[in-house]
This record gives structure tokens, sequence and C-alpha cells, in this order.
């Protein structure tokens, strides 16, 4: 069930169905091994030799994956954070990137604080500028294009294509986080990203209990380059996890269906609310990147939302504390709904507005959520 010949939701659910041979399980096994022994002529019995290599529940979830994606291969790793440090460490020196200025402070705060060290340059653009890309790409010493889309915490959307044919143009590669718009919705790699990331915490894995990140790669010409700085780095995903991964996995087009709807209800619902200055959800009409948004993500605009609060940040810092069903937490893409003061989880070197609060939604009842934002908003300030 590799290939298309059935819907991705399809695939999904049975795990591409691969069907224990022996016992007839319709679930996936689990397979914990750190080393595989050998045959009698002292050759691996199949491709597996040690646990750092990767294994068969991982090579499963990377298959379940891969295929959502139209991927020619995909590689999972221990949390999405050790994903991007491996597809960074394939960088040279003297190697140039180009990068969003407002993206997830997680990879940002690696090129801040690593990349002058290894020689690499960076220059950050503004990613809902489209215009601004092709004019500081340098062909010859530009390797690769990062962009992220939704991005963290404004969901700024860039137009992948537009984004891909500028990165070509140049001799460069498009590098696409797409963790906020999992395959589900979207397809990076068919709308012409070299690679699309997943940091495989959030929807894929989907209930808040693994870490995990993803790359699945347009062609394999890194492939094997990738697969062996992950032996080396030591960060491939862990057999339980990427038997979590694949359960979590079944369900997402389902969970991701429920987000989406729940969180234009939410965000149409406080569009006008008096303590608000401003909702930014791309579902919405009046968001920037509304219109992008409705061509490439085809199945909804996603969970996540964040709402800008009058007044000097004091108010929106009282409603993340005074919500009584969305839970005070960081991450995303979980079953359970998330709020979060950004500025005061990313520090005073944060570029987010303290006004701002960013919104995971899950898949409560959505009356209880917007009855448990309305009250906070009420009783903040
Ligand atoms: C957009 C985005 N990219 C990357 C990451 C990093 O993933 P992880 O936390 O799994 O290392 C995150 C985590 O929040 C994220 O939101």
């Amino acid at each position: 069930m590799k290939n298309d010949r059935y819907a991705p939701a399809t695939r999904a659910a049975q795990a591409l169905r691969m069907i224990n041979e022996v016992t007839g399980a319709v679930t996936p096994g689990i397979e914990l091994a750190s080393t595989f022994a050998r045959d009698d002529a002292y050759e691996p019995r199949q491709r597996y030799i040690y646990g750092r290599d990767g294994g068969p529940t991982v090579e499963h979830a990377e298959e379940v994956i891969a295929s959502l994606d139209n991927a020619a291969a995909t590689l999972l790793f221990a949390s999405g954070m050790a994903g991007i440090a491996c597809w960074l460490e394939t960088l040279e020196r003297g190697d140039h990137i180009a990068a969003p200025q407002v993206m997830y402070h997680g990879g940002q705060t690696w090129l801040h604080r690593i990349a002058a060290r290894r020689g690499i340059e960076v220059t950050w653009y503004d990613q809902a500028d489209p215009s601004a890309l092709s004019a500081l790409l340098r062909p010859g010493q530009t390797k690769w294009v990062w962009i992220e889309t939704p991005a963290n915490p404004s969901w700024d959307i860039v137009d992948i294509t537009a984004a891909a044919e500028a990165a070509h143009d140049a001799g460069a590669r498009l590098f696409a986080d797409c963790t906020a718009a999992p395959p589900s919705t979207l397809r990076a790699l068919d709308l012409g990203a070299d690679i699309v990331f997943h940091s495989a915490t959030k929807y894929m894995g989907g209930h808040s209990d693994l870490t995990a990140g993803a790359l699945s790669l347009r062609d394999d010409s890194l492939l094997d380059e990738l697969r062996s700085i992950r032996s080396l780095l030591g960060s491939v995903l862990a057999g339980f996890e990427a038997w979590l991964l694949i359960r979590g996995l079944r369900t997402l087009f389902v969970r991701w269906d429920r987000a989406c709807t729940t969180a234009l209800a939410i965000a149409e619902h406080f569009q006008r609310h008096p303590k608000l200055s401003r909702v930014l959800y791309p579902g919405l009409p009046d968001h920037p990147g509304h219109a992008v948004a409705k061509a490439q993500m085809v199945g909804g605009f996603g969970g996540m939302l964040s709402l800008m609060v009058v007044g000097d940040g004091s108010i929106a810092h009282d409603v993340a504390r005074f919500t009584r069903v969305f839970l005070p937490a960081t991450s995303l893409g979980g079953v359970e709904s998330l709020i979060e003061h950004r500025k005061a989880v990313e520090g005073p070197h944060s570029v987010v507005p303290p006004q701002l609060l960013r919104l995971s939604i899950g898949i409560e009842d959505p009356g209880d959520l917007i009855a448990d934002l309305a009250q906070a908003l009420d009783r903040a300030g």
C-alpha cells in the first residue's frame, strides 16, 4: 500500500497495511533490539546491524511518512531539532543560507549560536515579502533557502512554489519546515521543496507523548550522507517512540480535520472581541497569507492561531494563567489544547510581541474551548 493507489488517509490509517506475516496482527509490531545477530556466513541476516543506524520499527514509521509526503525517503530523528541539526551538518565552511526572521526559535538559536563558529553565513529575510528572497541569494554560494510555513507564531504563509523557484534559479535548494502543516493538508515536495521537515513531536505524533523529527527528501542525493551523519551523531529515533509515532500517524487525518474546524470556529468567534486587537489565523480572509494558504493547504488551515491581546502584555500573560481547559504549556499539535505566552517562554531576546498568545487547538469539545477563552479574557486585566 505504499503507492498512490489508495488515498493518503487510507494509507495512514492502516500504516501502509504492513500486516505481520507470522501472526497476522493488523497493528504494527515493535522492535526494541539495539543489536542484530549475523548469519552463519557472518553476514547481517537482513540489513540491520546496530540500533544507532535504525531498525525495523523506525523504518516502518519512515515509510509511512515518506508515503504521505510523496518522498524518495524519510529519515527519523530523536527530536525535530536533532533532524535540523543533522541537515545543517551537511553544510560546509563558506556556505551561505537564507533563513526567515520569524521562525521557530530553536532553529534560529542554532543559527545564531553555531553557524558562525562553523563558518556558515546566514542572511535573515522577511518571509512575508516574497520579492525579498531572490535579491539576497548568492548563486554558487547559497546552498539552502529555509522557509517555515505556516510560521511560528504569526502563521505567515510562504508560497512554496515561488520560494522553490527563487531558490532553484540561484542554484540553491529549498528546506521547508512544515511542522504546522503536515501532509494531511500540504505536500511541500510536490510544490517544489527539496526537503520537507516536520517536528513529528507535533501533529504526526499528536498525543504529546514523544519527541521526533522527520526529514523527507525529494530525491536520494543526500540520503546516504544524512543517514551516515545521523548514525555518527547518534540521533536516530528509538523503536518505542517510532511505534508511538506510527500509532499517532494512523489518526492524523481525523485529528487534523477536527483541529482545523475548531480553530476556524474559535478564530471567527473571537475576531471582534473587545480585548483583542487581532486574531492571526490563515483561515481568516483578513490574514495576509489567506489566498496562498487556501491554494496550497488543501486539507484545511490548521489548528494553530495567535491572539493579539490589547494592552502592554500583562493582560495576555493573565489570560494564559486563567484558562482552565486550555493547558498552559509549550508545544503544539496534540489532542489537548494549549495556550502559551510566547514572549515569556522565548525570553528577553524574543522578537514576539508581549501581547501575543499562541493557541494550539486540540480535539476537545469546541464549546468548552470557546467558553474557557471567553472567561479567561473576561477575568484578565
Ligand atoms: C516549527 C517547529 N520547527 C521545529 C521544532 C523543533 O522540534 P522538536 O521540539 O521536536 O525538537 C518545533 C518545536 O516546537 C517547531 O514548532
